[in-house]
């Protein structure tokens, strides 16, 4: 990569703050000069670059932000009965979500460029650093516990992987999904679902549920924290041209796929085909573990329509998993 290309990348990558000429260089090995002459060619090739004293440079044009009038929109368009609330910073939009259902008991959708305190599942944090991912909630009611909270979760990891291929990968097969509703690119996760589900009794009319998702899009200023380097990774990692306004893009496509879906009986064949299309772990042996800590190993051999992992142990007993987690093994 030349240091003109390099320049931009790291001009891309710090997205909305500047960046000093000095950490250029000292990132990229090259001398200040040699910034300097890089910045001044990007600029003759149309490259918008705010330059700032003491403070540095700043690609002009590559803050993505998440245009939420436009969302707005598309919900209106679609009549889409729904309340869209975005904010700049807050704790978990799952629990702003929830807080928000208790005062006001409307349906809603909760948008954030920062979490705090965002969860994954089995009580673990899901890193949502600013302005480099999507991170948003779907509170839908759940009267008399109609919907299927596993089913549209994997549905939901369906529409996410196909937004994905669609909007950044013109079209090609490229988000995976590991069970249960993980996506991973090049065998990295870069996003996670969320479900729950609240108010169980059967003939309850007030239970609600909530789909949060978060995706990584671009990687952090300051990378993955080390823990997460091996196993996380952002969607536009390894693009040299990210496509403009994808936060938007997708967060546009993934709403109005998810509502299209829960509006229309007639989709389950369609997501659930995506699904095992994209499901990785068939052929695999895996280490599953359950949630009382223990383990067990066996060979994938399916999803069964109701997304149910199809495994066979090495006793030759196959069993059908709905819940748990799964890591691929050497065999
Ligand atoms: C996982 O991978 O374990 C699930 C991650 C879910 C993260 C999303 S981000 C939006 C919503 N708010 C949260 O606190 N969590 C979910």
């Amino acid at each position: 990569m030349s240091t003109k290309e390099e320049v931009l990348k790291l001009l891309r990558k710090n997205n909305e703050s500047f960046i000093s000429g000095q950490e250029i260089a000292d990132e990229i090995f090259v001398t200040r000069a040699s910034v300097w002459k890089a910045i001044k060619s990007l600029e003759k090739e149309g490259y918008e670059i705010d330059a700032v004293t003491n403070k540095g440079y700043r690609l002009r044009g590559s803050i993505d932000l998440i245009d939420i009038e436009s969302i707005k929109e598309t919900l209106l368009k679609n009549e889409i009965n729904t309340n869209l609330i975005y904010l700049e910073e807050t704790t978990s939009t799952n629990d702003v979500a929830h807080e928000l259902e208790r005062k006001n008991h409307e349906e809603l959708i909760v948008v954030s460029d920062f979490q705090s305190k965002g969860r994954g599942r089995r009580g673990r944090d899901f890193f949502s650093p600013k302005g480099t991912g999507l991170y948003f909630s779907v509170l839908l009611h759940n009267k008399r516990n109609q919907i299927d909270t596993a089913g549209i979760t994997a549905v939901t990891a369906s529409i996410i992987a196909k937004a994905i291929d669609d909007i950044v990968f013109n079209g090609v097969n490229t988000a995976k999904i590991k069970w249960v509703n993980d996506i991973f690119i090049n065998e990295r996760k870069v996003a996670g679902i969320l479900s729950e589900a609240f108010g169980t009794l059967e003939d309850e009319d007030e239970g609600h549920i909530i789909i949060g998702i978060g995706i990584n899009i671009y990687v952090p200023k300051d990378d993955f924290p080390k823990e997460l380097r091996k196993t996380a990774a952002a969607v536009l990692e390894n693009l040299e041209e990210a496509p403009k306004d994808i936060r938007t893009k997708l967060l546009d496509r993934i709403i109005t796929d998810f509502y299209s879906y829960f509006r229309n009986n007639d989709q389950k064949e369609k997501y659930f085909k995506i699904y095992e299309e994209k499901l990785f772990l068939v052929g695999n042996y895996v280490k599953i573990n359950s949630f009382d800590g223990n383990y067990r190993y066996a060979m994938v051999t399916g999803i069964s329509e109701d997304y149910h992992l199809q495994v066979q142990y090495d006793d030759g007993k196959e069993e059908e998993l709905s819940s748990g987690e799964v890591s691929v093994v050497k065999y």
